[in-house]
Protein backbone atom coordinates (compact mmCIF):
# COMPACT_ATOMS: atom_id res chain seq x y z
CA UNK A 1 0.00 0.00 0.00
CA UNK A 2 1.32 3.58 -0.41
CA UNK A 3 1.63 6.03 1.30
CA UNK A 4 -0.56 8.97 0.90
CA UNK A 5 2.77 11.43 1.29
CA UNK A 6 4.43 9.67 -2.32
CA UNK A 7 1.17 10.37 -3.89
CA UNK A 8 1.50 13.84 -2.87
CA UNK A 9 4.56 14.61 -4.95
CA UNK A 10 3.43 13.26 -8.25
CA UNK A 11 3.57 16.35 -10.45
CA UNK A 12 0.21 15.30 -11.74
CA UNK A 13 -1.40 11.79 -12.80
CA UNK A 14 0.81 10.40 -15.33
CA UNK A 15 -2.11 10.03 -18.16
CA UNK A 16 -2.63 14.41 -18.33
CA UNK A 17 1.07 14.59 -18.78
CA UNK A 18 1.17 12.54 -21.70
CA UNK A 19 -1.84 14.38 -23.40
CA UNK A 20 0.72 17.75 -22.87
CA UNK A 21 3.65 16.16 -24.71
CA UNK A 22 1.48 14.51 -27.29
CA UNK A 23 -0.26 18.07 -27.74
CA UNK A 24 3.41 20.14 -27.75
CA UNK A 25 4.51 17.91 -30.05
CA UNK A 26 2.02 18.19 -32.51
CA UNK A 27 2.02 22.17 -31.88
CA UNK A 28 5.98 21.69 -32.95
CA UNK A 29 4.89 19.47 -36.19
CA UNK A 30 2.55 22.03 -37.31
CA UNK A 31 4.79 24.94 -36.59
CA UNK A 32 7.55 23.36 -38.75
CA UNK A 33 4.88 21.98 -41.27
CA UNK A 34 3.73 26.22 -41.84
CA UNK A 35 7.57 26.86 -42.19
CA UNK A 36 8.21 24.47 -44.76
CA UNK A 37 5.16 24.17 -47.23
CA UNK A 38 3.77 27.88 -47.56
CA UNK A 39 5.13 29.95 -50.11
CA UNK A 40 7.74 32.47 -48.75
CA UNK A 41 5.83 35.47 -49.99
CA UNK A 42 3.47 34.55 -47.19
CA UNK A 43 5.53 35.64 -44.81
CA UNK A 44 6.89 39.06 -46.96
CA UNK A 45 3.30 40.23 -47.76
CA UNK A 46 0.86 38.12 -45.66
CA UNK A 47 -1.58 37.54 -48.19
CA UNK A 48 -4.52 38.13 -46.40
CA UNK A 49 -3.94 41.35 -44.54
CA UNK A 50 -6.32 43.55 -45.07
CA UNK A 51 -3.98 46.65 -46.27
CA UNK A 52 -3.07 44.35 -49.32
CA UNK A 53 -6.49 45.46 -50.98
CA UNK A 54 -5.07 48.56 -51.88
CA UNK A 55 -1.78 46.79 -53.24
CA UNK A 56 -4.25 44.77 -55.39
CA UNK A 57 -6.09 47.83 -56.38
CA UNK A 58 -3.35 49.54 -57.81
CA UNK A 59 -1.90 46.50 -59.67
CA UNK A 60 -4.29 48.04 -62.46
CA UNK A 61 -4.31 45.67 -65.60
CA UNK A 62 -1.47 46.81 -68.19
CA UNK A 63 -3.35 47.66 -71.27
CA UNK A 64 -1.05 48.04 -74.18
CA UNK A 65 -3.84 49.27 -76.68
CA UNK A 66 -4.08 48.40 -80.72
CA UNK A 67 -1.10 49.81 -81.75
CA UNK A 68 0.52 47.11 -79.75
CA UNK A 69 -1.51 44.47 -81.85
CA UNK A 70 -1.17 45.68 -85.32
CA UNK A 71 2.03 44.63 -86.65
CA UNK A 72 1.17 41.19 -85.53
CA UNK A 73 -2.78 40.68 -86.44
CA UNK A 74 -2.96 43.00 -89.17
CA UNK A 75 -5.96 41.18 -90.62
CA UNK A 76 -8.00 41.76 -87.64
CA UNK A 77 -6.31 45.05 -86.78
CA UNK A 78 -6.94 46.43 -90.51
CA UNK A 79 -10.99 45.33 -90.03
CA UNK A 80 -11.32 46.79 -86.58
CA UNK A 81 -10.04 50.22 -87.81
CA UNK A 82 -12.26 50.67 -90.16
CA UNK A 83 -15.19 48.83 -88.28
CA UNK A 84 -17.97 50.64 -86.05
CA UNK A 85 -16.15 50.01 -83.14
CA UNK A 86 -13.19 52.36 -84.24
CA UNK A 87 -15.24 55.59 -84.52
CA UNK A 88 -12.68 58.01 -82.53
CA UNK A 89 -14.47 61.35 -83.63
CA UNK A 90 -17.89 59.80 -82.23
CA UNK A 91 -15.97 58.83 -79.14
CA UNK A 92 -16.92 55.44 -79.24
CA UNK A 93 -13.93 52.82 -79.52
CA UNK A 94 -14.42 49.45 -78.70
CA UNK A 95 -10.58 48.00 -78.14
CA UNK A 96 -9.37 44.84 -78.70
CA UNK A 97 -8.22 44.52 -75.65
CA UNK A 98 -12.17 44.76 -74.24
CA UNK A 99 -12.82 41.50 -75.85
CA UNK A 100 -9.97 39.81 -75.78
CA UNK A 101 -8.31 41.01 -72.06
CA UNK A 102 -5.13 42.81 -70.99
CA UNK A 103 -2.45 41.87 -73.31
CA UNK A 104 0.51 42.82 -70.35
CA UNK A 105 1.06 40.88 -67.42
CA UNK A 106 0.03 42.53 -63.90
CA UNK A 107 1.97 41.19 -61.55
CA UNK A 108 4.56 43.76 -60.55
CA UNK A 109 6.07 42.60 -57.84
CA UNK A 110 9.76 42.32 -57.81
CA UNK A 111 10.87 38.73 -57.80
CA UNK A 112 7.06 37.68 -57.79
CA UNK A 113 6.45 39.25 -60.99
CA UNK A 114 4.28 37.95 -63.47
CA UNK A 115 3.75 34.84 -61.26
CA UNK A 116 -0.01 34.84 -61.56
CA UNK A 117 -0.35 35.77 -65.34
CA UNK A 118 3.17 35.19 -66.67
CA UNK A 119 4.60 37.84 -69.22
CA UNK A 120 3.19 39.96 -71.86
CA UNK A 121 1.24 38.58 -74.66
CA UNK A 122 2.71 36.70 -77.00
CA UNK A 123 5.72 35.23 -74.89
CA UNK A 124 3.82 33.58 -71.97
CA UNK A 125 0.06 35.59 -71.64
CA UNK A 126 -2.78 33.69 -74.24
CA UNK A 127 -5.18 35.90 -74.89
CA UNK A 128 -8.61 35.52 -74.30
CA UNK A 129 -10.61 34.03 -77.19
CA UNK A 130 -14.56 35.11 -76.73
CA UNK A 131 -16.48 31.58 -77.94
CA UNK A 132 -19.43 33.04 -76.27
CA UNK A 133 -20.08 35.89 -77.62
CA UNK A 134 -23.77 35.80 -77.35
CA UNK A 135 -22.38 36.81 -73.69
CA UNK A 136 -19.78 39.30 -74.69
CA UNK A 137 -21.81 41.40 -77.19
CA UNK A 138 -25.33 41.45 -75.13
CA UNK A 139 -23.09 43.66 -71.86
CA UNK A 140 -23.26 46.32 -74.59
CA UNK A 141 -25.81 45.91 -76.86
CA UNK A 142 -29.11 44.08 -75.46
CA UNK A 143 -31.75 46.50 -74.98
CA UNK A 144 -32.42 47.43 -71.27
CA UNK A 145 -34.90 50.62 -70.29
CA UNK A 146 -32.72 53.47 -69.89
CA UNK A 147 -29.83 52.79 -71.77
CA UNK A 148 -29.42 55.81 -73.90
CA UNK A 149 -30.66 55.51 -77.58
CA UNK A 150 -27.11 56.29 -78.61
CA UNK A 151 -25.89 52.30 -77.81
CA UNK A 152 -27.08 50.35 -80.79
CA UNK A 153 -29.71 47.77 -78.62
CA UNK A 154 -31.19 44.32 -79.79
CA UNK A 155 -33.89 42.55 -78.20
CA UNK A 156 -31.84 39.92 -77.97
CA UNK A 157 -34.53 36.49 -78.47
CA UNK A 158 -36.07 38.21 -81.40
CA UNK A 159 -32.87 39.28 -83.11
CA UNK A 160 -30.31 36.53 -82.51
CA UNK A 161 -32.75 33.53 -81.22
CA UNK A 162 -29.68 30.88 -79.34
CA UNK A 163 -27.33 32.10 -82.84
CA UNK A 164 -23.84 33.26 -81.55
CA UNK A 165 -23.67 36.88 -82.73
CA UNK A 166 -20.25 36.06 -85.00
CA UNK A 167 -22.64 33.40 -86.76
CA UNK A 168 -23.85 37.37 -89.06
CA UNK A 169 -21.75 39.61 -87.68
CA UNK A 170 -17.88 39.77 -87.97
CA UNK A 171 -16.90 40.62 -84.47
CA UNK A 172 -13.78 43.18 -85.85
CA UNK A 173 -16.17 44.84 -88.28
CA UNK A 174 -19.55 44.10 -86.84
CA UNK A 175 -21.45 45.81 -89.34
CA UNK A 176 -20.18 43.22 -91.41
CA UNK A 177 -22.90 40.57 -92.40
CA UNK A 178 -21.53 36.92 -93.06
CA UNK A 179 -22.33 36.32 -96.63
CA UNK A 180 -23.31 40.31 -97.65
CA UNK A 181 -20.23 41.35 -99.01
CA UNK A 182 -22.15 41.70 -102.47
CA UNK A 183 -25.86 42.46 -101.10
CA UNK A 184 -26.04 45.82 -102.92
CA UNK A 185 -28.24 44.14 -105.93
CA UNK A 186 -26.52 44.74 -109.14
CA UNK A 187 -28.52 46.52 -112.04
CA UNK A 188 -29.50 44.18 -114.19
CA UNK A 189 -31.72 44.78 -117.45
CA UNK A 190 -35.08 42.75 -117.01
CA UNK A 191 -36.33 42.79 -120.70
CA UNK A 192 -33.07 41.10 -122.04
CA UNK A 193 -33.19 38.92 -118.88
CA UNK A 194 -36.63 37.88 -120.16
CA UNK A 195 -35.55 36.85 -123.50
CA UNK A 196 -32.69 34.51 -122.11
CA UNK A 197 -35.23 33.05 -119.46
CA UNK A 198 -36.93 31.73 -122.47
CA UNK A 199 -34.98 28.54 -122.10
CA UNK A 200 -35.26 28.34 -118.26
CA UNK A 201 -39.20 27.82 -118.11
CA UNK A 202 -39.52 24.69 -119.33
CA UNK A 203 -38.56 23.59 -115.66
CA UNK A 204 -38.83 26.91 -113.51
CA UNK A 205 -42.33 27.75 -114.42
CA UNK A 206 -43.90 24.81 -112.75
CA UNK A 207 -47.03 25.18 -111.19
CA UNK A 208 -47.05 26.77 -107.76
CA UNK A 209 -46.45 24.02 -104.84
CA UNK A 210 -46.32 21.32 -107.09
CA UNK A 211 -44.65 19.10 -104.87
CA UNK A 212 -42.37 17.12 -106.95
CA UNK A 213 -40.75 19.98 -108.96
CA UNK A 214 -37.38 19.33 -108.12
CA UNK A 215 -36.43 22.80 -110.11
CA UNK A 216 -37.49 25.30 -107.57
CA UNK A 217 -40.06 28.94 -108.62
CA UNK A 218 -37.67 31.28 -109.19
CA UNK A 219 -40.53 34.10 -109.20
CA UNK A 220 -39.62 37.27 -106.56
CA UNK A 221 -36.53 35.40 -104.98
CA UNK A 222 -33.93 37.79 -103.90
CA UNK A 223 -31.99 39.53 -106.59
CA UNK A 224 -28.59 39.19 -105.29
CA UNK A 225 -29.35 35.72 -104.38
CA UNK A 226 -29.88 34.58 -107.54
CA UNK A 227 -26.64 35.93 -109.41
CA UNK A 228 -24.76 34.66 -106.37
CA UNK A 229 -26.31 31.21 -106.95
CA UNK A 230 -26.43 31.12 -110.60
CA UNK A 231 -22.59 31.74 -110.29
CA UNK A 232 -22.08 28.96 -107.64
CA UNK A 233 -23.73 26.79 -110.41
CA UNK A 234 -21.15 28.04 -112.78
CA UNK A 235 -18.25 27.39 -110.91
CA UNK A 236 -18.84 24.59 -109.59
CA UNK A 237 -19.07 25.77 -106.16
CA UNK A 238 -22.60 23.76 -106.04
CA UNK A 239 -22.32 20.65 -107.93
CA UNK A 240 -25.14 20.15 -110.02
CA UNK A 241 -24.51 18.76 -114.01
CA UNK A 242 -27.73 19.85 -115.12
CA UNK A 243 -28.07 23.26 -114.04
CA UNK A 244 -23.92 23.65 -114.96
CA UNK A 245 -25.17 23.32 -118.40
CA UNK A 246 -28.17 25.54 -118.25
CA UNK A 247 -25.67 28.41 -117.29
CA UNK A 248 -21.99 27.74 -117.97
CA UNK A 249 -22.59 30.14 -121.25
CA UNK A 250 -24.41 33.27 -119.49
CA UNK A 251 -21.92 35.79 -118.80
CA UNK A 252 -21.83 38.30 -115.67
CA UNK A 253 -23.97 40.96 -117.58
CA UNK A 254 -26.77 37.80 -118.51
CA UNK A 255 -26.43 36.23 -115.12
CA UNK A 256 -27.70 39.99 -113.99
CA UNK A 257 -30.20 40.51 -116.63
CA UNK A 258 -31.80 37.31 -116.01
CA UNK A 259 -32.13 37.84 -111.77
CA UNK A 260 -33.58 40.92 -112.33
CA UNK A 261 -35.73 39.42 -114.49
CA UNK A 262 -37.00 37.01 -112.13
CA UNK A 263 -36.60 39.12 -108.88
CA UNK A 264 -39.20 41.13 -110.71
CA UNK A 265 -41.90 38.75 -111.04
CA UNK A 266 -44.64 38.25 -108.33
CA UNK A 267 -43.87 35.14 -105.89
CA UNK A 268 -46.18 32.07 -106.40
CA UNK A 269 -47.23 30.70 -103.05
CA UNK A 270 -46.77 27.19 -102.57
CA UNK A 271 -50.02 24.96 -102.00
CA UNK A 272 -50.99 23.67 -99.12
CA UNK A 273 -49.08 21.47 -96.72
CA UNK A 274 -50.08 19.18 -94.16
CA UNK A 275 -51.03 20.78 -91.14
CA UNK A 276 -49.11 18.84 -88.18
CA UNK A 277 -45.82 18.90 -90.02
CA UNK A 278 -46.17 22.64 -90.55
CA UNK A 279 -46.85 22.78 -86.63
CA UNK A 280 -44.21 20.54 -85.94
CA UNK A 281 -41.72 22.57 -88.89
CA UNK A 282 -42.56 25.99 -86.88
CA UNK A 283 -41.44 24.67 -83.78
CA UNK A 284 -38.24 24.12 -85.08
CA UNK A 285 -37.90 27.01 -87.00
CA UNK A 286 -37.09 29.10 -84.12
CA UNK A 287 -33.32 29.84 -85.45
CA UNK A 288 -33.98 29.50 -89.21
CA UNK A 289 -36.46 32.55 -89.47
CA UNK A 290 -33.66 35.24 -88.09
CA UNK A 291 -32.44 34.71 -91.66
CA UNK A 292 -35.00 33.74 -94.04
CA UNK A 293 -38.26 35.76 -92.26
CA UNK A 294 -40.94 34.35 -89.94
CA UNK A 295 -43.37 34.51 -93.25
CA UNK A 296 -40.16 33.02 -95.23
CA UNK A 297 -39.55 36.60 -96.47
CA UNK A 298 -35.18 37.21 -95.73
CA UNK A 299 -33.63 39.66 -93.83
CA UNK A 300 -30.74 40.46 -96.30
CA UNK A 301 -30.56 40.28 -100.06
CA UNK A 302 -28.01 37.10 -100.00
CA UNK A 303 -30.17 35.19 -98.20
CA UNK A 304 -32.87 33.36 -100.25
CA UNK A 305 -36.84 33.75 -99.61
CA UNK A 306 -38.35 30.66 -98.89
CA UNK A 307 -41.97 31.39 -99.88
CA UNK A 308 -43.39 30.03 -102.69
CA UNK A 309 -40.51 27.31 -102.96
CA UNK A 310 -42.07 23.57 -103.10
CA UNK A 311 -41.54 21.27 -99.79
CA UNK A 312 -39.18 18.77 -101.65
CA UNK A 313 -37.05 21.25 -103.40
CA UNK A 314 -36.23 22.48 -99.55
CA UNK A 315 -35.63 19.11 -98.48
CA UNK A 316 -33.10 18.22 -101.48
CA UNK A 317 -31.36 21.64 -100.70
CA UNK A 318 -31.41 21.00 -96.83
CA UNK A 319 -29.90 17.49 -97.46
CA UNK A 320 -27.44 18.64 -100.03
CA UNK A 321 -26.13 21.62 -97.70
CA UNK A 322 -25.95 18.72 -94.95
CA UNK A 323 -24.11 16.07 -97.17
CA UNK A 324 -22.02 18.58 -98.21
CA UNK A 325 -23.09 18.55 -102.08
CA UNK A 326 -23.43 22.48 -101.50
CA UNK A 327 -21.12 24.75 -99.66
CA UNK A 328 -22.75 27.60 -97.68
CA UNK A 329 -20.57 28.42 -94.28
CA UNK A 330 -24.16 29.45 -93.08
CA UNK A 331 -26.61 26.61 -94.35
CA UNK A 332 -23.68 23.86 -93.50
CA UNK A 333 -23.61 24.76 -90.03
CA UNK A 334 -27.42 25.03 -89.63
CA UNK A 335 -28.11 21.63 -91.58
CA UNK A 336 -25.05 19.82 -90.19
CA UNK A 337 -27.33 17.73 -87.24
CA UNK A 338 -31.14 17.58 -89.16
CA UNK A 339 -32.46 14.67 -89.38
CA UNK A 340 -34.26 13.62 -93.14
CA UNK A 341 -37.59 13.86 -90.57
CA UNK A 342 -36.83 16.96 -89.10
CA UNK A 343 -35.52 18.55 -92.67
CA UNK A 344 -39.07 17.58 -93.97
CA UNK A 345 -41.13 19.24 -91.31
CA UNK A 346 -38.85 22.09 -91.56
CA UNK A 347 -39.73 22.24 -95.46
CA UNK A 348 -43.51 21.08 -94.56
CA UNK A 349 -43.40 24.87 -92.54
CA UNK A 350 -41.10 26.83 -95.14
CA UNK A 351 -43.89 25.58 -98.22
CA UNK A 352 -46.65 26.62 -96.28
CA UNK A 353 -45.49 30.16 -96.07
CA UNK A 354 -47.34 32.81 -98.11
CA UNK A 355 -45.89 35.24 -100.51
CA UNK A 356 -46.29 38.51 -99.93
C1 LIG B 1 4.73 40.16 -81.09
C2 LIG B 1 3.61 39.67 -81.84
C3 LIG B 1 2.22 39.76 -81.19
C4 LIG B 1 1.61 40.87 -80.65
C5 LIG B 1 2.19 42.26 -80.46
C6 LIG B 1 0.27 40.45 -80.30
N1 LIG B 1 0.09 39.12 -80.60
FE1 LIG B 1 -1.60 38.06 -80.36
N2 LIG B 1 -0.66 36.36 -80.95
C7 LIG B 1 0.66 36.30 -81.39
C8 LIG B 1 1.00 34.91 -81.64
C9 LIG B 1 2.36 34.40 -82.11
C10 LIG B 1 -0.16 34.15 -81.36
C11 LIG B 1 -0.34 32.65 -81.45
C12 LIG B 1 0.36 32.02 -80.26
C13 LIG B 1 -0.59 31.40 -79.32
O1 LIG B 1 -1.47 30.68 -79.74
O2 LIG B 1 -0.44 31.65 -78.10
C14 LIG B 1 -1.18 35.09 -80.94
C15 LIG B 1 -2.48 34.73 -80.60
C16 LIG B 1 -3.48 35.65 -80.33
C17 LIG B 1 -4.88 35.32 -80.15
C18 LIG B 1 -5.48 33.95 -80.29
C19 LIG B 1 -5.38 33.29 -78.97
C20 LIG B 1 -5.20 31.83 -79.12
O3 LIG B 1 -5.37 31.18 -78.11
O4 LIG B 1 -4.86 31.34 -80.21
C21 LIG B 1 -5.54 36.47 -79.87
C22 LIG B 1 -7.03 36.62 -79.59
C23 LIG B 1 -4.57 37.53 -79.87
N3 LIG B 1 -3.34 36.98 -80.16
C24 LIG B 1 -4.88 38.85 -79.63
C25 LIG B 1 -3.92 39.85 -79.53
C26 LIG B 1 -4.23 41.20 -79.12
C27 LIG B 1 -5.60 41.72 -78.77
C28 LIG B 1 -3.06 41.88 -79.15
C29 LIG B 1 -2.84 43.35 -78.75
C30 LIG B 1 -3.18 43.68 -77.36
C31 LIG B 1 -2.01 40.97 -79.59
N4 LIG B 1 -2.58 39.74 -79.78
C32 LIG B 1 -0.68 41.30 -79.76
C33 LIG B 1 1.50 37.37 -81.57
C34 LIG B 1 1.25 38.66 -81.13
C1 LIG C 1 -16.05 43.33 -79.98
C2 LIG C 1 -15.10 42.35 -79.51
C3 LIG C 1 -13.75 42.23 -80.22
C4 LIG C 1 -12.85 43.23 -80.48
C5 LIG C 1 -12.98 44.71 -80.18
C6 LIG C 1 -11.70 42.58 -81.08
N1 LIG C 1 -11.93 41.23 -81.19
FE1 LIG C 1 -10.60 39.84 -81.87
N2 LIG C 1 -12.02 38.38 -81.69
C7 LIG C 1 -13.27 38.57 -81.15
C8 LIG C 1 -13.99 37.31 -81.22
C9 LIG C 1 -15.42 37.08 -80.75
C10 LIG C 1 -13.10 36.37 -81.80
C11 LIG C 1 -13.39 34.91 -82.11
C12 LIG C 1 -13.49 34.75 -83.60
C13 LIG C 1 -14.73 34.08 -84.06
O1 LIG C 1 -15.50 33.53 -83.26
O2 LIG C 1 -14.96 34.12 -85.29
C14 LIG C 1 -11.87 37.07 -82.07
C15 LIG C 1 -10.74 36.49 -82.63
C16 LIG C 1 -9.50 37.10 -82.71
C17 LIG C 1 -8.26 36.46 -83.09
C18 LIG C 1 -8.08 34.98 -83.36
C19 LIG C 1 -8.09 34.69 -84.83
C20 LIG C 1 -9.45 34.84 -85.44
O3 LIG C 1 -9.66 35.81 -86.20
O4 LIG C 1 -10.33 34.00 -85.18
C21 LIG C 1 -7.28 37.43 -83.11
C22 LIG C 1 -5.83 37.22 -83.46
C23 LIG C 1 -7.92 38.68 -82.74
N3 LIG C 1 -9.26 38.43 -82.51
C24 LIG C 1 -7.26 39.89 -82.64
C25 LIG C 1 -7.89 41.09 -82.40
C26 LIG C 1 -7.21 42.39 -82.49
C27 LIG C 1 -5.75 42.58 -82.84
C28 LIG C 1 -8.14 43.33 -82.20
C29 LIG C 1 -7.98 44.85 -82.22
C30 LIG C 1 -7.44 45.45 -83.43
C31 LIG C 1 -9.39 42.63 -81.89
N4 LIG C 1 -9.19 41.29 -82.04
C32 LIG C 1 -10.57 43.25 -81.49
C33 LIG C 1 -13.79 39.74 -80.62
C34 LIG C 1 -13.17 40.97 -80.68
C1 LIG D 1 -17.85 47.58 -74.63
C2 LIG D 1 -19.11 47.68 -75.32
C3 LIG D 1 -19.29 46.92 -76.62
C4 LIG D 1 -19.09 45.58 -76.86
C5 LIG D 1 -18.53 44.53 -75.90
C6 LIG D 1 -19.55 45.33 -78.20
N1 LIG D 1 -20.00 46.51 -78.77
FE1 LIG D 1 -20.83 46.71 -80.60
N2 LIG D 1 -20.90 48.73 -80.36
C7 LIG D 1 -20.57 49.40 -79.20
C8 LIG D 1 -20.74 50.83 -79.42
C9 LIG D 1 -20.48 51.92 -78.39
C10 LIG D 1 -21.19 50.98 -80.77
C11 LIG D 1 -21.52 52.27 -81.49
C12 LIG D 1 -20.36 52.77 -82.27
C13 LIG D 1 -20.75 53.99 -83.09
O1 LIG D 1 -21.91 54.42 -83.03
O2 LIG D 1 -19.90 54.48 -83.80
C14 LIG D 1 -21.28 49.64 -81.31
C15 LIG D 1 -21.73 49.35 -82.60
C16 LIG D 1 -22.07 48.07 -83.04
C17 LIG D 1 -22.79 47.77 -84.26
C18 LIG D 1 -23.29 48.76 -85.29
C19 LIG D 1 -24.63 49.25 -84.91
C20 LIG D 1 -25.16 50.24 -85.92
O3 LIG D 1 -25.93 49.80 -86.79
O4 LIG D 1 -24.78 51.37 -85.84
C21 LIG D 1 -22.93 46.42 -84.32
C22 LIG D 1 -23.64 45.63 -85.41
C23 LIG D 1 -22.27 45.87 -83.16
N3 LIG D 1 -21.76 46.90 -82.41
C24 LIG D 1 -22.16 44.52 -82.90
C25 LIG D 1 -21.39 43.99 -81.87
C26 LIG D 1 -21.04 42.61 -81.74
C27 LIG D 1 -21.47 41.51 -82.70
C28 LIG D 1 -20.29 42.49 -80.60
C29 LIG D 1 -19.64 41.22 -80.03
C30 LIG D 1 -18.68 40.55 -80.92
C31 LIG D 1 -20.18 43.80 -80.00
N4 LIG D 1 -20.84 44.68 -80.82
C32 LIG D 1 -19.54 44.09 -78.80
C33 LIG D 1 -20.17 48.83 -78.01
C34 LIG D 1 -19.86 47.49 -77.84
C1 LIG E 1 -28.98 35.76 -87.98
C2 LIG E 1 -27.98 36.75 -88.18
C3 LIG E 1 -27.66 37.66 -87.00
C4 LIG E 1 -27.27 37.27 -85.73
C5 LIG E 1 -27.11 35.86 -85.19
C6 LIG E 1 -27.02 38.49 -84.99
N1 LIG E 1 -27.25 39.58 -85.79
FE1 LIG E 1 -27.09 41.53 -85.26
N2 LIG E 1 -27.75 42.10 -87.09
C7 LIG E 1 -28.00 41.25 -88.15
C8 LIG E 1 -28.39 42.03 -89.32
C9 LIG E 1 -28.75 41.48 -90.69
C10 LIG E 1 -28.35 43.39 -88.90
C11 LIG E 1 -28.63 44.63 -89.76
C12 LIG E 1 -29.91 45.24 -89.37
C13 LIG E 1 -31.09 44.37 -89.64
O1 LIG E 1 -31.37 44.07 -90.80
O2 LIG E 1 -31.78 43.97 -88.66
C14 LIG E 1 -27.96 43.39 -87.50
C15 LIG E 1 -27.84 44.55 -86.72
C16 LIG E 1 -27.34 44.56 -85.40
C17 LIG E 1 -27.19 45.74 -84.57
C18 LIG E 1 -27.57 47.15 -84.97
C19 LIG E 1 -29.02 47.30 -84.63
C20 LIG E 1 -29.51 48.71 -84.79
O3 LIG E 1 -30.73 48.85 -84.62
O4 LIG E 1 -28.72 49.61 -85.05
C21 LIG E 1 -26.68 45.35 -83.37
C22 LIG E 1 -26.35 46.23 -82.18
C23 LIG E 1 -26.51 43.92 -83.45
N3 LIG E 1 -26.93 43.48 -84.68
C24 LIG E 1 -25.99 43.17 -82.42
C25 LIG E 1 -26.02 41.78 -82.40
C26 LIG E 1 -25.65 40.99 -81.23
C27 LIG E 1 -25.16 41.55 -79.91
C28 LIG E 1 -25.82 39.69 -81.58
C29 LIG E 1 -25.62 38.45 -80.69
C30 LIG E 1 -26.49 38.39 -79.52
C31 LIG E 1 -26.32 39.66 -82.96
N4 LIG E 1 -26.42 40.95 -83.41
C32 LIG E 1 -26.62 38.51 -83.67
C33 LIG E 1 -27.93 39.88 -88.14
C34 LIG E 1 -27.64 39.12 -87.03
C1 LIG F 1 -33.83 21.08 -117.28
C2 LIG F 1 -34.39 21.80 -116.17
C3 LIG F 1 -33.78 23.16 -115.85
C4 LIG F 1 -33.60 24.21 -116.72
C5 LIG F 1 -33.95 24.31 -118.22
C6 LIG F 1 -33.05 25.28 -115.89
N1 LIG F 1 -32.93 24.88 -114.61
FE1 LIG F 1 -32.32 26.04 -113.05
N2 LIG F 1 -32.57 24.47 -111.80
C7 LIG F 1 -32.99 23.21 -112.15
C8 LIG F 1 -32.92 22.33 -111.01
C9 LIG F 1 -33.28 20.85 -110.95
C10 LIG F 1 -32.47 23.14 -109.91
C11 LIG F 1 -32.19 22.71 -108.48
C12 LIG F 1 -30.73 22.32 -108.39
C13 LIG F 1 -30.26 22.13 -107.00
O1 LIG F 1 -30.91 21.40 -106.25
O2 LIG F 1 -29.24 22.75 -106.66
C14 LIG F 1 -32.26 24.48 -110.46
C15 LIG F 1 -31.84 25.55 -109.71
C16 LIG F 1 -31.69 26.82 -110.17
C17 LIG F 1 -31.38 27.98 -109.36
C18 LIG F 1 -31.20 28.00 -107.84
C19 LIG F 1 -32.46 28.50 -107.19
C20 LIG F 1 -32.40 28.57 -105.72
O3 LIG F 1 -33.42 28.93 -105.13
O4 LIG F 1 -31.36 28.32 -105.13
C21 LIG F 1 -31.30 29.06 -110.19
C22 LIG F 1 -31.01 30.48 -109.80
C23 LIG F 1 -31.57 28.58 -111.52
N3 LIG F 1 -31.81 27.22 -111.48
C24 LIG F 1 -31.56 29.38 -112.64
C25 LIG F 1 -31.81 28.91 -113.93
C26 LIG F 1 -31.73 29.72 -115.11
C27 LIG F 1 -31.37 31.20 -115.10
C28 LIG F 1 -32.03 28.93 -116.17
C29 LIG F 1 -32.08 29.32 -117.62
C30 LIG F 1 -30.88 29.90 -118.15
C31 LIG F 1 -32.31 27.61 -115.64
N4 LIG F 1 -32.14 27.62 -114.30
C32 LIG F 1 -32.69 26.53 -116.40
C33 LIG F 1 -33.42 22.81 -113.39
C34 LIG F 1 -33.37 23.59 -114.55
C1 LIG G 1 -27.43 32.88 -90.70
C2 LIG G 1 -28.46 32.94 -91.71
C3 LIG G 1 -29.20 31.64 -92.03
C4 LIG G 1 -29.84 30.82 -91.15
C5 LIG G 1 -29.92 30.95 -89.62
C6 LIG G 1 -30.48 29.79 -91.95
N1 LIG G 1 -30.22 30.00 -93.27
FE1 LIG G 1 -30.94 28.88 -94.81
N2 LIG G 1 -29.85 29.99 -96.11
C7 LIG G 1 -29.02 31.03 -95.77
C8 LIG G 1 -28.23 31.42 -96.93
C9 LIG G 1 -27.19 32.53 -96.98
C10 LIG G 1 -28.64 30.55 -97.99
C11 LIG G 1 -28.10 30.51 -99.44
C12 LIG G 1 -26.92 29.61 -99.44
C13 LIG G 1 -26.36 29.35 -100.81
O1 LIG G 1 -26.02 30.32 -101.50
O2 LIG G 1 -26.30 28.16 -101.18
C14 LIG G 1 -29.66 29.68 -97.44
C15 LIG G 1 -30.34 28.70 -98.18
C16 LIG G 1 -31.35 27.90 -97.68
C17 LIG G 1 -32.17 27.01 -98.47
C18 LIG G 1 -32.09 26.83 -99.98
C19 LIG G 1 -32.91 27.90 -100.61
C20 LIG G 1 -32.84 27.90 -102.13
O3 LIG G 1 -33.49 28.77 -102.71
O4 LIG G 1 -32.13 27.08 -102.69
C21 LIG G 1 -33.05 26.41 -97.63
C22 LIG G 1 -34.12 25.41 -97.98
C23 LIG G 1 -32.75 26.91 -96.29
N3 LIG G 1 -31.73 27.82 -96.36
C24 LIG G 1 -33.42 26.51 -95.14
C25 LIG G 1 -33.03 26.88 -93.86
C26 LIG G 1 -33.52 26.25 -92.65
C27 LIG G 1 -34.57 25.16 -92.61
C28 LIG G 1 -32.88 26.84 -91.61
C29 LIG G 1 -32.97 26.51 -90.13
C30 LIG G 1 -32.61 25.16 -89.79
C31 LIG G 1 -32.00 27.87 -92.16
N4 LIG G 1 -32.10 27.83 -93.52
C32 LIG G 1 -31.24 28.75 -91.41
C33 LIG G 1 -28.93 31.65 -94.54
C34 LIG G 1 -29.42 31.11 -93.35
Amino acid sequence: MRSGAAEKTDFMPKHIARLLALMVLFGAVAYGAKQYFTVDSYYIYGHYRGNAVADIASDKPKFKGPAFCAPCHAAQSTEWSSGVHNSADLGKVVKCEVCHGPGGSRDVKGPYEHVSTGNDHPNNLKMAEPTDTVKLCTLCHEQITGRPAQQPQIVVADHAGTLQCTTCHNPHSPKTIAGSLLAGAPPGDAAAGKTLAAVCAGCHAAPAGAQLALAPSLDGQRQAYLVEAIRAYKTGQRDNKLMLTMVQNLSDADMQNVAAYYAGLSCRSGGGQDQAAVAAGHALATNCVICHGAAGVSRQPLWPNLAGLSRDYDVAALKSYRDGGRKNPLMSVMAKDLSDADATRLAAFFASTQCK
